[in-house]
């Protein structure tokens, strides 16, 4: 295991109605920048409670933020907070809400020209406004991160950043908020968490016990719960409270103390949402197969670790062995009704052509971050997605 120096500072309110519990947590004047996304907020009731948990707190509403959040969109609201003195964000909604909340609290203090820079040169987030997340969609980790993840829709780029600026003061986890979400919605964050782990796990061999068996049940949990989710009628609080705790601890940063991290499949996905429109989790879908086909060598003991731990497969023959725990993968993310080619979403050979010829020139010597995937393997990667 490699030295780490591990920050975590995310208070976590966690159950049914512990929504009304937040207030305690801002501080007592603050002037508070509501945000929300389509609305999915006034149909569910979320609304309400956040409003009735926000008092007497000054409050200024700002909603419309879309799936995979837009800079465009985020940057009015910088001269709401300029214009209104406010001094706290309040994100209600998914992992878009919390991101574009993210963006604009570190924007805020930008002092440069274009706040962009912190995506797409890595300015540096010297101060953030404080923020408050309710979280009403289990997947991205954001609720208990420092990540956000933006989207110039004029060039179509979608690009990372990570501070310890943005870091949440507190989220709330409430399950119950996740029983009007669509079977769509559901899938997607069970897929993504799952991906999560992935990445920080599927790389190499450590001797780092309690980052390996961390990893190692919050799948199998994905695998057993995700399954259950898809074939419930009715929503079960055990199964919603489940799946949210799992996708929180897949992306908090305690599974990559110590390890080696991947982040290959989130790249090229990115590049495959900002230029087809397609669900976060959907392009992870499309992409992990062929990442861990193509590193089927390099990556082998990894993988065979992963196959009989997550997928009780053992044996002599293990070529067969890294051929069956892909093809496992590629059958749970069907099972939960997320498709796995690009062929079918109508993605072809000139996507490919294109995705090469991006990441070519964002001038990167390796694609994630494992330092064993040279930008180069792109091509061939996608190609085994066609
Ligand atoms: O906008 P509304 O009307 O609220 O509808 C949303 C949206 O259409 C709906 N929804 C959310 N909660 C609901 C609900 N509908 C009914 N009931 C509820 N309780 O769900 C739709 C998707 O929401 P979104 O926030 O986009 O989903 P998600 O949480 O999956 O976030 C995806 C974004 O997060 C980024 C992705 O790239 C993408 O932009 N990620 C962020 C990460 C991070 N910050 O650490 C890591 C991830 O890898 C990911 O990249
Ligand atoms: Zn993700």
């Amino acid at each position: 295991m490699e030295n780490f120096d591990f920050y975590n500072p995310v208070r976590v309110l966690f159950g049914k109605g512990m929504i009304a519990q937040m207030e305690q947590y801002i501080p007592k004047n603050a002037r508070v920048l509501m945000v929300y996304g389509g609305g999915s907020i006034k149909k569910n009731g979320v609304y309400d409670q956040v409003v009735e948990a926000l008092g007497d707190h000054k409050t200024v509403e700002y909603g419309g933020i879309q799936p995979n959040p837009s800079y465009e969109y985020a940057l009015p609201a910088l001269d709401i907070i300029r214009n209104e003195e406010l001094d706290f964000i309040l994100a209600v909604g998914g992992g878009s809400v919390v991101d574009a909340c993210k963006f604009i609290a570190a924007a805020s203090y930008f002092k440069g020209e274009d706040p962009w820079d912190i995506l797409a040169k890595g300015a540096p987030v010297e101060e953030a406004l404080p923020i408050g997340v309710v979280l009403t969609i289990p997947a991205t980790g954001t609720e208990m991160n420092g990540n956000s993840v933006i989207t110039r829709e004029a060039t179509k780029d979608k690009l990372a950043f990570s501070s310890q600026k943005v870091y949440p003061v507190f989220s709330v986890l409430d399950p119950t908020v996740t029983y009007s979400l669509p079977q769509r919605q559901l899938a997607n964050g069970v897929v993504d968490a799952f991906v999560h782990v992935i990445e920080q796990y599927l790389t190499y061999p450590t001797e780092a016990l309690v980052q390996d068996r961390y990893a190692e049940s919050l799948l199998r949990i994905l695998i057993e719960e995700g399954g259950k989710v898809m074939a419930m009628d009715q929503p079960d609080y055990d199964n919603r409270a489940n799946i949210m705790w799992a996708a929180t601890n897949a992306l908090n940063h305690f599974l990559s103390a110590g390890v080696m991290v991947d982040w290959t499949t989130h790249m090229l996905g990115h590049e495959l949402t900002a230029l087809h429109g397609l669900d976060h989790a959907v392009t992870l879908a499309i992409v992990l197969p062929g990442v861990m086909e193509e590193m089927r060598e390099l990556r082998k003991d990894r993988l065979l670790q992963y196959a009989e731990r997550i997928w009780d497969l053992t044996g002599f023959d293990h070529s067969a062995i890294i051929d069956e725990c892909i093809a496992k993968t590629e059958q749970f993310f069907k099972c939960m009704g997320v498709n796995t080619r690009l062929s079918d979403y109508s993605i072809g050979q000139s996507t490919v052509d294109l995705i090469v010829e991006r990441v070519e020139n964002r001038g990167y010597e390796f694609l994630g971050r494992s330092g064993d995937i040279p930008v180069k393997l792109t091509r061939s990667i996608l190609e085994k997605r066609l």
